[in-house]
């Protein structure tokens, strides 16, 4: 693995190969000593033009728990706003030794653009791009959903005929379009729910169904509900309704936590809007994942880092 971009273009034996490493990881993760020597010499930057609480300390604990040096550059207070372009910024990083870039940017498409510009020679790993896509954030979500499901016998299994339900706003989502394609390949049936504003023009080139209405896909019981964060920071006023008439309609509260059936699971990728698209109860509930989520993100991280910039299986029995 060179890069990761995305999860459309990743295959499925490269999905289940960082699923499983990731099992490895979280192995390593529960013995008193996280710290693995396996990244000792490699330098990671997380280059963050967008704010992140989860994606970058989660990065930053993935990459320290293999022992690599962890850079952290934040556009807010750098030369950005001094008219500084990607090119220059990135190669300005390089420079001081970088050998895996984690970039997070408002624009769709700016680590494709870095990774194959020719700017730098890092790797580098996609931490979510406009409304594009948010890679290991799937991979994280597919990793909860597999362990939730199949427990220890988690590893080399896919999602096949796993029934998967993502939320809300859609449209501005990269979380949403990373999990579509990801879930797609490891072989679970997708249903998207959202008001039709919230909808993607292009959605029927997608590998998913559409439902508008959330107590109608409820009903259908999926094994596993995603809520999504509605991004009011990306939105226009006229793609939606009042808070409250989003949340009647679209929030998971008690009653519809109540109607699904009993084993199946709530993820949301934070940071959430409590009382908008979730309600309390249902943020806090045995069934959400939410803190397991992060957790396994750290996990799903240093397998990502890991076969980035080692390449191979990892011996984590050392
Ligand atoms: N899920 C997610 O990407 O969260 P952050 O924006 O906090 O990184």
């Amino acid at each position: 693995m060179r890069h990761l971009l995305d999860t459309q273009h990743l295959s499925r034996a490269d999905a289940l190969e960082i699923l499983d490493v990731a099992e490895d990881m979280a192995d390593t993760q529960r013995r008193e000593v996280k710290k693995l020597p396996t990244l000792r010499g490699k330098t990671v930057v997380n280059l963050f033009f967008e704010d992140s609480t989860r994606t970058r300390i989660s990065f930053e604990a993935a990459a320290k728990r293999l022992s690599a040096d962890v850079i952290n550059f934040s556009a807010k207070g750098s030369s950005v706003s001094k008219g500084e372009s990607l090119q220059d910024t990135a190669q300005t990083l390089q420079a001081m030794g970088a050998d895996a870039v984690v970039i997070r940017h408002g624009a769709s498409g700016a680590p494709r653009t870095l990774a194959t510009s020719g700017w730098i020679s890092a790797g580098v790993v996609n931490a979510g791009d406009g409304t594009h896509e948010h890679p290991t954030q799937a991979l994280l979500d597919a990793f909860t959903i597999r362990k939730r499901l199949f427990g220890d016998a988690s590893r080399g299994r896919d999602l096949d005929g796993i029934r998967v339900t993502i939320v809300g706003d859609v449209l501005h989502s990269r979380v949403a379009r990373s999990n579509v394609w990801l879930l797609h390949t490891l072989g679970a049936h997708v249903t998207l729910v959202a008001p039709p504003t919230l909808v993607p023009q292009d959605v029927s080139g997608w590998p998913v169904e559409v439902d508008y209405d959330l107590d109608h896909a409820i009903s259908t019981g999926p094994n596993a509900l995603m809520m999504l964060r509605i991004q009011l920071e990306r939105m226009n006023a006229a793609y939606f309704p009042t808070e409250r008439e989003y949340s009647r309609r679209y929030g998971l509260d008690a009653r519809r936590l109540e109607a699904l059936p009993t084993d199946s699971i709530v993820l949301h990728p934070g940071p959430m809007n409590r009382g908008l698209e979730i309600s309390a109860e249902a943020a806090d509930s045995p069934r959400s994942t939410v803190l397991e989520q992060v957790t396994n993100g750290v996990s799903v991280r240093m397998a990502v880092l890991y076969l980035l910039l080692a390449g191979e299986r990892p011996d984590t029995e050392k």
